[in-house]
């Protein structure tokens, strides 16, 4: 799909890749921008329209969607990544509040987004996910395990979604220079060349971007011996 016209709704656009994602629609023409948070008055950047969305609230899902009826592509950015190990005491809780909403949110926005995009020709969803969506190796046990299941989720409605004509684009890559990255001592890239990469995947018709050297090694790994998971 095309960034020109495009009207575009991006979960957690606030800050982080979500920002970075909100000041590049805006560049690459599109007609308007939402940039939902979930708290409005977070949203610094000139020009785009500010929507309340926690992606953990149904009933706040289903109200952006009813508000925003115009929207032709949905970049579905919102998450968290808390430290923690899957044998702590706290695990069930993390793991939890890490599916509520890297997984579900996800899932939420789809659901109550589907239609409208369907009734705006098809358009498209681009889903954030991560390479940790194949390789569960660091302190960060229970995020890996729900972007696991978000690029399932992912694969998984590009096929229902095929119907009504609606691009699922799913986002893959290693470290990136935000705040959730904040204190960790590793080469990170930018926000920005992240979501160019995203873009340019997106307005070239792609179902899945590797957007960094990171996620394209461990990719390749996969079907190494032994595969990189292991
Ligand atoms: N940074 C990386 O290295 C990296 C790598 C691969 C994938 N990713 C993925 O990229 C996406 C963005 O991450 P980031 O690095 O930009 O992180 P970030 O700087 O920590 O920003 C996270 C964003 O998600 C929002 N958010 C969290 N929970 C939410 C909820 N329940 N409802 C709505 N918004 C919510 C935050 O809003 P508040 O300001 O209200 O907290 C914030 O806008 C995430 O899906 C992350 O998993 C990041």
């Amino acid at each position: 799909m095309n960034l020109r016209d495009a009207v575009v709704l991006i979960t957690g656009a606030n800050r982080g890749i979500g920002f970075a994602f909100a000041e590049a629609a805006m560049k690459r023409g599109a007609r308007k921008v939402y940039a939902a948070a979930r708290s409005p008055s977070t949203v610094t950047l000139k020009g785009v329209v500010a929507v309340q969305l926690d992606v953990t609230l149904a009933e706040e899902v289903a109200a952006a969607a009813q508000l925003c009826s115009d929207v032709t592509l949905v970049v579905n950015n919102a998450g968290i990544a808390h430290m923690g190990s899957l044998l702590g005491s706290k695990a069930t809780e993390y793991a939890q509040r890490h599916f509520d909403t890297n997984v579900l949110g996800m899932l939420r926005v789809m659901q109550c987004f589907a239609p409208t995009l369907a009734a705006n020709g098809g358009g498209a969803f681009l889903n954030v996910l991560s390479a940790a969506s194949w390789i569960n190796s660091g302190a960060m046990n229970a995020y890996a395990v729900s972007k696991a299941a978000a690029w399932s989720l992912t694969n998984g409605l590009r096929n229902e979604l095929r119907a009504q004509n609606t691009q699922v684009l799913g986002l893959h890559m290693g470290f990136v220079d935000t705040d959730m990255t904040k204190g960790l001592d590793i080469p990170k890239v930018s926000p920005q060349s992240i979501v160019d990469k995203a873009l340019d995947a997106l307005e070239a018709g792609a179902s899945e971007v590797l957007a960094d050297e990171r996620a394209r090694q461990i990719h390749r790994g996969l079907t190494a011996e032994p595969p990189v998971y292991l």
